[in-house]
Protein backbone atom coordinates (compact mmCIF):
# COMPACT_ATOMS: atom_id res chain seq x y z
CA UNK A 1 0.00 0.00 0.00
CA UNK A 2 2.98 2.25 0.36
CA UNK A 3 5.78 3.63 -2.18
CA UNK A 4 8.18 4.71 0.01
CA UNK A 5 6.94 4.36 3.77
CA UNK A 6 10.08 1.93 5.15
CA UNK A 7 12.86 4.86 3.56
CA UNK A 8 10.74 7.80 5.61
CA UNK A 9 11.78 8.48 9.39
CA UNK A 10 8.62 10.93 10.93
CA UNK A 11 10.00 14.82 11.59
CA UNK A 12 10.59 15.65 15.15
CA UNK A 13 11.71 18.81 17.18
CA UNK A 14 15.88 18.99 17.42
CA UNK A 15 17.24 17.94 20.48
CA UNK A 16 20.17 18.03 22.36
CA UNK A 17 21.93 15.24 23.42
CA UNK A 18 25.47 16.66 24.75
CA UNK A 19 26.25 18.52 27.80
CA UNK A 20 25.54 21.98 27.73
CA UNK A 21 26.08 25.17 29.61
CA UNK A 22 23.09 26.79 30.87
CA UNK A 23 21.34 28.34 33.59
CA UNK A 24 19.28 25.86 36.00
CA UNK A 25 15.63 27.82 36.66
CA UNK A 26 14.23 27.24 40.30
CA UNK A 27 11.60 29.31 41.29
CA UNK A 28 13.19 31.28 44.36
CA UNK A 29 15.69 32.87 41.32
CA UNK A 30 15.53 36.12 40.36
CA UNK A 31 13.07 35.64 36.78
CA UNK A 32 13.89 38.98 35.08
CA UNK A 33 17.87 38.29 35.64
CA UNK A 34 17.17 34.68 34.29
CA UNK A 35 15.44 36.27 31.21
CA UNK A 36 17.65 38.68 30.50
CA UNK A 37 20.54 36.70 30.41
CA UNK A 38 18.36 34.24 27.97
CA UNK A 39 17.87 37.27 25.53
CA UNK A 40 21.18 38.08 25.85
CA UNK A 41 21.70 34.09 23.82
CA UNK A 42 22.08 31.49 27.05
CA UNK A 43 20.36 28.55 27.45
CA UNK A 44 17.73 28.35 30.49
CA UNK A 45 16.85 24.66 31.58
CA UNK A 46 13.66 24.50 33.45
CA UNK A 47 13.79 22.58 36.97
CA UNK A 48 11.16 21.73 39.78
CA UNK A 49 7.61 22.02 38.05
CA UNK A 50 6.20 22.30 34.35
CA UNK A 51 4.67 25.43 35.56
CA UNK A 52 8.33 27.67 36.13
CA UNK A 53 8.84 27.01 32.30
CA UNK A 54 5.49 28.91 31.75
CA UNK A 55 6.72 31.58 34.11
CA UNK A 56 9.90 32.35 32.48
CA UNK A 57 8.03 32.39 28.61
CA UNK A 58 5.19 34.86 30.73
CA UNK A 59 7.99 37.36 31.68
CA UNK A 60 9.76 36.83 28.50
CA UNK A 61 6.86 38.23 26.48
CA UNK A 62 6.46 40.92 29.05
CA UNK A 63 10.37 42.08 28.58
CA UNK A 64 10.33 42.10 24.74
CA UNK A 65 6.70 43.75 24.63
CA UNK A 66 8.45 46.56 26.30
CA UNK A 67 11.04 46.43 23.66
CA UNK A 68 8.90 45.86 20.71
CA UNK A 69 6.23 48.74 20.68
CA UNK A 70 5.40 49.19 16.67
CA UNK A 71 2.06 47.66 16.40
CA UNK A 72 2.28 47.40 12.48
CA UNK A 73 2.02 43.87 10.72
CA UNK A 74 6.19 44.18 10.56
CA UNK A 75 6.58 45.36 14.11
CA UNK A 76 4.40 42.83 15.56
CA UNK A 77 6.33 40.08 13.35
CA UNK A 78 9.69 41.16 14.81
CA UNK A 79 8.56 40.77 18.20
CA UNK A 80 7.33 37.09 17.25
CA UNK A 81 10.57 36.35 15.36
CA UNK A 82 12.82 37.77 18.65
CA UNK A 83 10.36 35.70 21.01
CA UNK A 84 10.80 32.62 18.74
CA UNK A 85 14.32 32.77 18.90
CA UNK A 86 14.80 33.50 22.67
CA UNK A 87 12.33 30.85 23.67
CA UNK A 88 13.42 28.13 22.12
CA UNK A 89 16.40 28.48 24.53
CA UNK A 90 14.38 27.64 27.26
CA UNK A 91 15.22 23.78 27.54
CA UNK A 92 13.44 21.01 29.74
CA UNK A 93 15.06 18.01 30.32
CA UNK A 94 13.52 14.35 28.81
CA UNK A 95 14.74 11.25 30.17
CA UNK A 96 13.31 7.59 29.50
CA UNK A 97 10.79 9.25 27.41
CA UNK A 98 9.10 11.35 30.10
CA UNK A 99 10.24 15.39 31.06
CA UNK A 100 11.80 15.23 34.55
CA UNK A 101 10.05 18.41 36.17
CA UNK A 102 6.87 17.97 38.75
CA UNK A 103 3.12 18.24 37.17
CA UNK A 104 4.28 18.19 33.70
CA UNK A 105 1.82 16.95 31.40
CA UNK A 106 2.20 13.20 30.09
CA UNK A 107 3.28 13.55 26.40
CA UNK A 108 3.16 10.46 24.04
CA UNK A 109 5.18 11.77 21.27
CA UNK A 110 8.16 11.86 23.29
CA UNK A 111 7.92 8.18 23.37
CA UNK A 112 6.68 7.68 19.54
CA UNK A 113 9.13 10.69 18.11
CA UNK A 114 12.19 9.20 20.20
CA UNK A 115 12.73 5.57 21.50
CA UNK A 116 15.90 5.82 20.40
CA UNK A 117 17.57 8.52 22.43
CA UNK A 118 16.86 7.96 26.51
CA UNK A 119 18.31 11.30 27.98
CA UNK A 120 18.02 14.79 25.54
CA UNK A 121 17.16 18.29 26.36
CA UNK A 122 13.97 20.10 23.79
CA UNK A 123 13.06 23.37 24.01
CA UNK A 124 10.13 24.25 25.92
CA UNK A 125 8.13 25.62 23.13
CA UNK A 126 8.43 22.46 21.26
CA UNK A 127 6.96 20.92 24.67
CA UNK A 128 4.47 22.86 24.48
CA UNK A 129 3.38 22.21 21.06
CA UNK A 130 4.12 18.53 21.15
CA UNK A 131 1.48 18.47 24.34
CA UNK A 132 -1.31 20.19 22.30
CA UNK A 133 -0.46 18.04 18.86
CA UNK A 134 -1.29 14.97 21.64
CA UNK A 135 -4.02 16.16 22.94
CA UNK A 136 -5.38 16.14 19.69
CA UNK A 137 -4.28 12.75 19.01
CA UNK A 138 -5.62 11.40 22.32
CA UNK A 139 -9.18 12.73 21.57
CA UNK A 140 -9.07 12.72 18.09
CA UNK A 141 -11.57 15.33 15.64
CA UNK A 142 -14.79 13.65 15.27
CA UNK A 143 -15.68 14.05 11.59
CA UNK A 144 -19.38 14.24 11.60
CA UNK A 145 -19.26 13.75 7.60
CA UNK A 146 -17.16 10.65 7.50
CA UNK A 147 -18.89 9.47 10.74
CA UNK A 148 -15.32 8.67 12.46
CA UNK A 149 -12.91 10.27 14.43
CA UNK A 150 -9.42 11.37 13.03
CA UNK A 151 -6.00 11.22 15.11
CA UNK A 152 -4.03 13.30 13.15
CA UNK A 153 -0.08 12.66 13.58
CA UNK A 154 2.40 15.30 14.90
CA UNK A 155 2.74 18.05 12.82
CA UNK A 156 0.35 17.27 10.60
CA UNK A 157 -2.46 19.60 9.25
CA UNK A 158 -5.91 18.46 10.23
CA UNK A 159 -9.28 20.13 9.72
CA UNK A 160 -10.39 22.07 13.16
CA UNK A 161 -13.54 23.55 10.58
CA UNK A 162 -15.99 21.25 8.25
CA UNK A 163 -17.48 23.47 5.69
CA UNK A 164 -15.01 22.44 2.89
CA UNK A 165 -15.73 18.75 4.16
CA UNK A 166 -19.41 19.52 3.97
CA UNK A 167 -19.10 21.11 -0.04
CA UNK A 168 -16.58 18.24 -0.89
CA UNK A 169 -19.20 15.66 0.22
CA UNK A 170 -22.29 17.20 -2.01
CA UNK A 171 -20.26 16.86 -4.82
CA UNK A 172 -19.28 13.46 -4.22
CA UNK A 173 -22.85 12.63 -3.56
CA UNK A 174 -23.97 14.12 -7.33
CA UNK A 175 -21.05 12.31 -8.98
CA UNK A 176 -22.17 9.99 -11.56
CA UNK A 177 -19.04 9.18 -13.23
CA UNK A 178 -16.78 6.27 -12.76
CA UNK A 179 -15.08 5.91 -9.50
CA UNK A 180 -12.30 3.52 -10.80
CA UNK A 181 -9.31 5.60 -10.01
CA UNK A 182 -8.50 8.59 -7.48
CA UNK A 183 -5.12 10.86 -6.95
CA UNK A 184 -5.20 13.15 -3.79
CA UNK A 185 -2.69 15.46 -3.97
CA UNK A 186 -1.83 16.82 -0.08
CA UNK A 187 -3.05 14.05 1.58
CA UNK A 188 -2.73 15.60 5.07
CA UNK A 189 -4.77 13.97 7.71
CA UNK A 190 -6.73 11.87 4.96
CA UNK A 191 -9.80 13.02 5.35
CA UNK A 192 -10.68 14.12 1.90
CA UNK A 193 -9.51 10.84 0.58
CA UNK A 194 -11.39 8.71 3.33
CA UNK A 195 -14.16 10.57 2.04
CA UNK A 196 -13.33 9.60 -1.48
CA UNK A 197 -13.45 5.89 -0.49
CA UNK A 198 -16.89 5.96 1.89
CA UNK A 199 -18.03 7.39 -1.60
CA UNK A 200 -17.41 4.10 -3.40
CA UNK A 201 -13.64 4.88 -4.51
CA UNK A 202 -11.32 1.87 -3.87
CA UNK A 203 -8.21 2.67 -5.37
CA UNK A 204 -6.40 5.93 -4.88
CA UNK A 205 -2.81 6.98 -4.76
CA UNK A 206 -2.25 9.83 -2.14
CA UNK A 207 0.94 11.98 -1.70
CA UNK A 208 2.10 14.58 0.88
CA UNK A 209 5.77 16.37 0.73
CA UNK A 210 5.36 16.14 4.91
CA UNK A 211 6.51 13.00 5.80
CA UNK A 212 4.82 12.73 9.00
CA UNK A 213 1.53 13.02 7.05
CA UNK A 214 2.05 9.87 5.72
CA UNK A 215 3.20 7.82 8.84
CA UNK A 216 0.38 9.39 9.95
CA UNK A 217 -2.15 8.46 6.87
CA UNK A 218 -0.78 5.08 6.78
CA UNK A 219 -1.49 4.03 10.70
CA UNK A 220 -5.06 5.68 10.34
CA UNK A 221 -5.66 3.65 7.21
CA UNK A 222 -4.82 0.51 9.55
CA UNK A 223 -6.93 1.66 12.76
CA UNK A 224 -10.10 2.17 10.02
CA UNK A 225 -9.38 -0.86 7.83
CA UNK A 226 -8.83 1.23 4.88
CA UNK A 227 -5.21 0.01 3.67
CA UNK A 228 -6.52 -2.28 0.96
CA UNK A 229 -7.71 0.96 -0.75
CA UNK A 230 -4.69 4.04 -0.90
CA UNK A 231 -1.32 3.53 -1.98
CA UNK A 232 0.55 6.05 -0.08
CA UNK A 233 4.23 8.30 -1.37
CA UNK A 234 5.82 10.76 0.44
CA UNK A 235 6.83 13.13 -2.33
CA UNK A 236 6.09 16.32 -4.54
CA UNK A 237 2.48 16.69 -6.59
CA UNK A 238 2.60 13.40 -8.85
CA UNK A 239 6.28 12.24 -8.03
CA UNK A 240 6.11 8.36 -8.48
CA UNK A 241 2.45 8.57 -9.64
CA UNK A 242 2.08 6.10 -12.57
CA UNK A 243 -1.87 5.86 -12.85
CA UNK A 244 -4.48 8.00 -14.68
CA UNK A 245 -7.10 9.06 -12.68
CA UNK A 246 -10.93 9.92 -12.65
CA UNK A 247 -10.91 12.28 -10.14
CA UNK A 248 -8.10 14.12 -9.35
CA UNK A 249 -8.19 16.07 -5.59
CA UNK A 250 -6.08 18.92 -4.40
CA UNK A 251 -7.06 21.08 -1.30
CA UNK A 252 -3.47 23.01 -1.55
CA UNK A 253 -2.49 25.66 0.75
CA UNK A 254 -4.05 28.34 0.28
CA UNK A 255 -1.65 31.86 0.70
CA UNK A 256 1.37 32.97 -1.08
CA UNK A 257 4.05 32.61 1.34
CA UNK A 258 6.80 35.55 1.33
CA UNK A 259 9.05 33.72 3.19
CA UNK A 260 11.02 30.44 2.31
CA UNK A 261 9.26 27.44 3.17
CA UNK A 262 10.14 25.11 5.57
CA UNK A 263 9.79 21.11 5.18
CA UNK A 264 6.81 19.96 6.82
CA UNK A 265 3.79 21.44 7.83
CA UNK A 266 4.58 25.17 6.63
CA UNK A 267 3.52 23.87 3.15
CA UNK A 268 -0.06 23.51 4.42
CA UNK A 269 -0.76 26.77 5.15
CA UNK A 270 1.40 28.61 2.29
CA UNK A 271 2.79 27.79 -1.08
CA UNK A 272 5.36 28.34 -2.87
CA UNK A 273 5.99 30.65 -6.79
CA UNK A 274 5.10 27.89 -9.36
CA UNK A 275 3.30 25.57 -7.36
CA UNK A 276 -0.11 25.44 -8.99
CA UNK A 277 1.33 25.55 -12.74
CA UNK A 278 3.30 22.86 -12.16
CA UNK A 279 0.69 21.11 -10.31
CA UNK A 280 -1.46 21.68 -13.12
CA UNK A 281 1.17 20.57 -15.72
CA UNK A 282 1.47 17.56 -14.17
CA UNK A 283 -2.14 17.07 -13.53
CA UNK A 284 -3.21 16.70 -17.87
CA UNK A 285 -1.39 13.65 -17.56
CA UNK A 286 -2.89 11.83 -15.08
CA UNK A 287 -5.92 12.43 -15.85
CA UNK A 288 -8.32 10.45 -17.89
CA UNK A 289 -10.42 11.93 -20.77
CA UNK A 290 -13.36 12.56 -19.02
CA UNK A 291 -11.53 12.90 -15.44
CA UNK A 292 -12.24 15.87 -13.26
CA UNK A 293 -9.73 17.77 -10.99
CA UNK A 294 -11.59 19.23 -7.55
CA UNK A 295 -10.48 21.69 -5.85
CA UNK A 296 -10.76 23.04 -2.64
CA UNK A 297 -9.70 26.77 -2.43
CA UNK A 298 -10.50 29.88 -0.34
CA UNK A 299 -10.84 33.31 -0.51
CA UNK A 300 -8.98 33.97 2.52
CA UNK A 301 -5.95 35.15 0.81
CA UNK A 302 -8.09 38.37 -0.69
CA UNK A 303 -9.38 38.51 2.98
CA UNK A 304 -6.30 39.04 4.56
CA UNK A 305 -5.18 41.19 1.84
CA UNK A 306 -7.43 42.31 -1.15
CA UNK A 307 -4.54 42.62 -3.84
CA UNK A 308 -4.37 38.47 -3.93
CA UNK A 309 -3.85 36.01 -6.70
CA UNK A 310 -6.22 33.39 -7.00
CA UNK A 311 -4.40 30.17 -8.89
CA UNK A 312 -7.41 28.80 -10.05
CA UNK A 313 -8.79 31.52 -11.75
CA UNK A 314 -5.31 32.35 -13.22
CA UNK A 315 -4.87 29.15 -14.40
CA UNK A 316 -8.68 29.08 -16.44
CA UNK A 317 -8.05 32.22 -17.61
CA UNK A 318 -4.18 32.12 -19.13
CA UNK A 319 -3.58 28.05 -20.08
CA UNK A 320 -6.23 26.58 -21.84
CA UNK A 321 -5.81 23.68 -20.07
CA UNK A 322 -9.01 23.21 -18.30
CA UNK A 323 -12.53 24.52 -18.50
CA UNK A 324 -14.50 25.02 -15.54
CA UNK A 325 -17.01 22.53 -15.24
CA UNK A 326 -18.34 23.41 -11.70
CA UNK A 327 -17.68 26.40 -8.45
CA UNK A 328 -19.58 25.69 -5.42
CA UNK A 329 -18.72 28.27 -2.67
CA UNK A 330 -20.28 28.20 1.30
CA UNK A 331 -19.69 30.83 3.87
CA UNK A 332 -17.47 29.65 6.56
CA UNK A 333 -19.16 29.02 9.60
CA UNK A 334 -16.75 30.54 12.81
CA UNK A 335 -15.73 28.49 15.02
CA UNK A 336 -15.76 31.09 18.26
CA UNK A 337 -17.71 34.65 17.06
CA UNK A 338 -15.70 35.91 20.27
CA UNK A 339 -12.41 36.22 18.94
CA UNK A 340 -10.67 39.13 16.68
CA UNK A 341 -9.33 37.00 14.46
CA UNK A 342 -12.80 35.31 13.44
CA UNK A 343 -14.36 38.69 13.31
CA UNK A 344 -11.76 39.77 10.69
CA UNK A 345 -12.45 36.41 8.81
CA UNK A 346 -16.07 36.77 9.04
CA UNK A 347 -16.10 37.23 5.04
CA UNK A 348 -14.42 34.16 4.72
CA UNK A 349 -15.85 31.53 2.11
CA UNK A 350 -14.32 28.02 1.16
CA UNK A 351 -14.73 26.85 -2.60
CA UNK A 352 -14.83 23.83 -4.72
CA UNK A 353 -13.69 24.05 -7.89
CA UNK A 354 -14.38 21.45 -10.60
CA UNK A 355 -12.16 21.34 -13.61
CA UNK A 356 -12.09 19.01 -16.80
CA UNK A 357 -9.36 19.22 -19.60
CA UNK A 358 -10.29 21.18 -22.78
CA UNK A 359 -11.27 18.99 -25.51
CA UNK A 360 -8.68 19.55 -28.17
CA UNK A 361 -10.32 20.71 -31.72
C1 LIG B 1 -4.43 22.49 3.27
S1 LIG B 1 -3.61 20.98 3.54
C2 LIG B 1 -4.89 19.83 3.10
C3 LIG B 1 -4.78 18.50 3.81
C4 LIG B 1 -5.98 17.56 3.61
N1 LIG B 1 -6.10 17.13 2.25
C5 LIG B 1 -7.26 18.25 4.06
O1 LIG B 1 -8.08 18.59 3.19
O2 LIG B 1 -7.46 18.43 5.27
C6 LIG B 1 -2.49 20.90 2.16
C7 LIG B 1 -1.62 19.67 2.14
O3 LIG B 1 -0.85 19.67 0.92
C8 LIG B 1 0.48 19.26 1.21
N2 LIG B 1 1.35 19.78 0.14
C9 LIG B 1 1.79 21.06 -0.04
N3 LIG B 1 2.57 21.14 -1.13
C10 LIG B 1 2.61 19.89 -1.67
C11 LIG B 1 3.26 19.33 -2.81
N4 LIG B 1 4.03 20.07 -3.62
N5 LIG B 1 3.11 18.00 -3.07
C12 LIG B 1 2.34 17.22 -2.24
N6 LIG B 1 1.70 17.71 -1.14
C13 LIG B 1 1.84 19.02 -0.86
C14 LIG B 1 0.74 19.83 2.59
O4 LIG B 1 1.82 19.18 3.24
C15 LIG B 1 -0.61 19.59 3.27
O5 LIG B 1 -0.67 18.32 3.89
Amino acid sequence: MNKNLESITADRPNIITSQIEAISFYRKMDIKETVKEMIAGKYVIVEEFYSNGLLVLGELKKRLSFKYTDKSFQGQRAYRSAFREASHRLLIKVKENKLTVKKGPKVGWLELLYPDVSEFYVSFPEVQGMNSSWEWYKKGIEIKTLDITLKPYYNTYFPTRFDHLKLFDKWLKKYDGSKEKAIEIGVGSGVLSFQLIQNGFNDIFASDTNKNAIIGVSQECERLGFKDNITLSQGDLFENCDVKADVIVFNPPWIKAKHKLEEGIDKAMYYEDGLFDRFFEQAQNHLKPDGKIVMIFSNLAEVIETQSAHPIIDELRNNGRFRKDLHLTREVRASSRRTKREDNRKNEKVELWVLAAKTKK
